[in-house]
């Protein structure tokens, strides 16, 4: 049995975690860029010293940039721990009402966040996954261990139709991530023939005898998943190879069109993109990115979902706004490969990642999801929207039960976390057209680290109405904003909050409506544009209209 801590991934990634943490002078170019501010040392914010503090912010509708792909609200959802099984899946005899085996109560709350996307079946969980085990009348399917996630039995319950089931249910774009490193290429050949053909051939007509007539649409195929630990300890040379080898055979059937997804680095592994984009960026559509937000940055002891104290809230604030300067970095490489920006950035694992919930299975990956997790999604999607150019897609880790969870289940109980609440309150920004946003804001300064106490984006739906969402990531003073308005006229503003009282505020399974979104008071329209008081940590979202 082997704990997420004895996994390749972040063993590899605990190593480059603790180089970064050192270069905090790259930390600080990294808040720069999410903030649209030049600076280039530590002493360049003004320093909070009132209770109320003003930052600047124009909002440029007169310069319209690049489609939020609706996908970077996208979802992943593994076998690992609770997140399937129980989560998902309790099978069509349980007491917990579910259709044709999926709870109820979890494909309601995740059908209000409109998931675009879902990836399965892993991460680590793909590359060791045998697709053949999961077809079939569920009795006789073989019963597995699944070695990398707690060294559970998996009895294959839910297998290729119920995910596919699972996703029409959703209205969701299936992801599915193919086993190059413990897989044939005739298994992953077959998989897609078996999903999407609609031909006489055996594979079809296995998938019919199981119940399936029609082929299903299977839009994203991802070969291989963290090639260079779990799925395979791989150099990026040798993983190249078997990409181009691997992908040859994914092939498009039936009408059915796959964007194929290769594998790519581990956080700031620029190498990997370098290696990828020269030699095999042609057959790829989507290279990946996984980027995991860590309150120490140190993955033996990452620090606790809920027990943390300012330190720790600013410490993961700093580190989740990281990912601007990786998307940065890899883009860049990107862009000196393909200027055209053909090939999209999937990162399709990011999230926070804390040590697991004391008393539960270390393998399960199991934790809680306070105010904190919250203002981690909103900095993220911030980010992903500002390179809306070249980030095509994101998928959080986890969907249920595991890490960055939207919804925690306790037997025929289900939560909505902070984070949920963030996705549903940003689902207008879904495919809406992005405005560049410059912001002026003091820095919140803590432990001689500094980050902008305001961050904000914004988008334009084809009704013409905008969406601008604020975070205030400073714990204790509000933030006045006054905002320009170039290039738009919007006739009234409203909006929600998301905060409360302590920092570590979440919602438990006897108080699950502690945090979730209000009617946020006070936004102004006038002829400066908009004036708005943001509560200390708090996540904002406006529509004007
Ligand atoms: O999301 C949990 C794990 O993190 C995934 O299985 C793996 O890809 C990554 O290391």
């Amino acid at each position: 049995m082997r704990s997420a801590k004895g996994h390749n991934g972040p063993c590899r990634r605990g190593e480059i975690r603790m180089r970064l943490i050192a270069r905090s002078r790259l930390g600080l170019r990294a808040v720069a860029l999410t903030t649209g501010l030049a600076i280039s040392g530590t002493s360049a914010l003004p320093v909070f010293s009132q209770d109320v503090q003003s930052a600047a912010v124009v909002v440029r509708g007169d310069q319209p940039g690049a489609v939020i792909n609706r996908n970077i609200y996208g979802h992943f959802a593994e076998h690992l721990g609770r997140c399937i099984y129980e989560g998902i899946w309790v099978g069509e005899d349980s007491s917990i009402p579910n259709t044709r085996g999926i709870r109820n109560d979890v494909l309601a709350a995740l059908k209000e966040l409109n998931v675009p996307v879902l990836r399965w079946p892993g991460g680590c969980f793909a590359d060791e996954y045998h697709w053949k085990d999961g077809i079939g009348p569920r009795q006789k399917r073989p019963k597995i261990i699944n070695t990398h996630w707690g060294g559970v039995v998996e009895n294959n319950h839910f297998g290729t139709h119920e995910f596919l089931d699972l996703c029409e249910l959703l209205g969701a774009e299936p992801y599915i991530c193919g086993n190059v490193g413990s897989g044939s290429v005739q298994e992953m050949m077959e998989w897609v023939e078996y999903m999407t053909s609609d031909a006489d051939s055996p594979l079809a007509n296995l998938r019919r005898q199981n119940g399936r007539e029609k082929p299903w649409r299977v839009g994203f195929f991802g070969v291989g998943n963290e090639s260079w630990g779990c799925g395979g300890n791989m150099r990026p040379e040798y993983y190249a190879d078997q990409f181009r080898r691997y992908n040859t055979f994914v092939k498009n059937y039936s009408g059915n069109r796959v964007y194929r997804i290769a594998c790519g680095s581990n956080g700031d592994d620029l190498n990997w993109t370098e290696v990828l984009m020269r030699q095999a960026g042609r057959q790829m559509n989507g290279l990946s990115l996984h980027y995991y937000t860590l309150p120490t940055g140190q993955w033996n002891r990452k620090g606790s979902a809920t027990d943390f104290d300012e330190s720790q809230w600013h410490s993961t604030l700093r580190h989740t706004l990281r990912m601007d300067e990786l998307i940065t970095k890899h883009a860049e490489i990107m862009d000196r490969h393909d200027p055209r920006k053909r090939v999209g950035l999937v990162v399709d694992e990011w999230g926070t990642w804390y040590d697991v919930e004391p008393g539960t299975n270390p393998g399960f990956l199991y934790q809680q999801n306070t105010l904190r997790d919250a203002l981690v999604a909103a900095l993220n999607f911030h980010i992903f929207q500002r390179h809306a150019d070249r980030v095509v897609m994101a998928n959080i880790a986890q969907t249920i039960n595991v890490l960055q969870a939207m919804v925690l289940t306790d037997k025929e109980k289900m939560l909505r976390t902070p984070t949920y609440h963030v996705f549903e309150m940003f689902k207008m920004h879904q495919g809406a057209v992005s405005l560049p946003v410059e912001v002026q804001a003091p820095a919140y300064a803590l432990d001689g680290q500094q980050i902008p106490a305001v961050s904000a984006s914004a988008s334009r739906q084809a009704s013409g109405d905008v969406s601008l969402s604020l975070v205030n990531t400073h714990p204790q003073h509000a933030a006045r904003i006054a905002c320009k308005l170039t290039g738009l006229t919007p006739k009234s503003v409203s909006g929600r909050v998301l905060t409360a009282p302590e920092i570590n505020a979440h919602n438990t399974f006897a108080a699950p409506e502690s945090v979730q979104p209000r009617p946020f008071e006070g936004p102004r329209l006038s002829d400066d544009g908009l004036q708005a008081e943001l509560p200390p940590r708090s996540v904002v979202m406006l529509e004007l209209r």
